[in-house]
């Protein structure tokens, strides 16, 4: 792993990053938040909003819900303030979050603990924040789930070459798989986790464009610098990797990918 980064977060905050997660959250928002519902009236937190790409679904499915949004990244929070309207947004770390124990019904948190060093002590910051009887939503990928036709050993080894920079700086790309017993042992109770499984083929020509092209093909293609800079991969092999990745999107492609969706409750009794 020498000449890996091992900071920092791994999809960076360009315009391209901002498009592809509004891309992923539009297109994904029958498959992972069809259920997602906060009754009115409900004061909802979304940890790590980003850009607000999911926070527009969560505000549109649940227009009665007092939303409150924080992330660490000020860009982001301007960005997501100009997308969505009706929320109250904090710049803040979740792991040190300026509200009192117990002062939301839900919280709601997307493709942010695969990002940290401590994704168990993040739950357990969440936790903290949420009442006795409160729910947990978290949404995860888990790159481990990609695969496609056609095959292709250079699109696998890019993918791995991502979660190798993922784990490089601190995360983990494979999250998806453990989010049940990250979420039993950060105190959760009635922990419910349900694969959430995207399959493209020709057949579904509105997700070919927002899935495998703009959200994970532009996923991979978003890390080529930081592999190249470790050493990880050549310029001929990477742009190969994309050009497969590219191929599983026209005649003839397939492209599978799951990610997880877990609802998890804060037990009654002592925080
Ligand atoms: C992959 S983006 C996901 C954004 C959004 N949840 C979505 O699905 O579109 C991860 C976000 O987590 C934020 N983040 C990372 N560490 C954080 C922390 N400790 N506290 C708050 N936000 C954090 C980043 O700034 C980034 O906006």
């Amino acid at each position: 792993m020498s000449g890996l980064a091992t900071n920092g977060y791994v999809h960076g905050y360009s315009a391209d990053e901002a498009r592809r997660l509004a891309d992923q959250a539009d297109t994904l928002a029958g498959l992972l938040h069809a259920d997602t519902f906060f009754p009115p009236g409900s004061r909802v937190l979304e940890a790590g909003c980003g850009v607000g790409a999911q926070t527009a679904h969560l505000v549109a499915r649940s227009p009665g819900a007092r939303v409150v949004a924080v992330d660490v990244s000020e860009d982001s929070l301007a960005e997501a303030r100009a997308r969505v309207a009706g929320v109250e947004w904090h710049r803040a770390d979740l792991f040190d979050l300026p509200f009192p124990d117990g002062s939301f019904d839900h919280v709601f948190v997307c493709f942010v603990p695969e990002h940290l060093k401590d994704p168990a002590g993040a739950l357990a910051r969440l936790r903290r924040v949420l009442r006795p009887g409160g729910t947990l939503t978290v949404i995860e990928g888990d790159h481990g789930s990609a695969f496609f036709h056609p095959d292709s050993a250079a699109a696998r080894a890019a993918i791995g070459h991502l979660v190798e920079l993922q784990a490089a700086a601190g995360g983990d790309g494979l999250i998806g798989r453990r989010l049940q017993p990250l979420l039993s042992g950060a105190g959760f109770a009635d922990v419910v986790v349900r694969p959430r499984t995207v399959y493209v083929d020709a057949t579904r020509p509105a997700l070919v464009e927002g899935f495998p092209l703009n959200t994970f093909t532009a996923m991979v293609e978003g890390v080529r610098d930081d592999a190249l800079s470790a050493g990880l991969t050549t310029p001929a092999a990477w742009d190969r990797a994309v050009a497969d990745l590219r191929r599983t999107a026209g005649d003839g492609g397939t492209f599978h990918y799951t990610f997880f969706k877990a609802v998890a409750v804060k037990p009654e009794g002592p925080a």
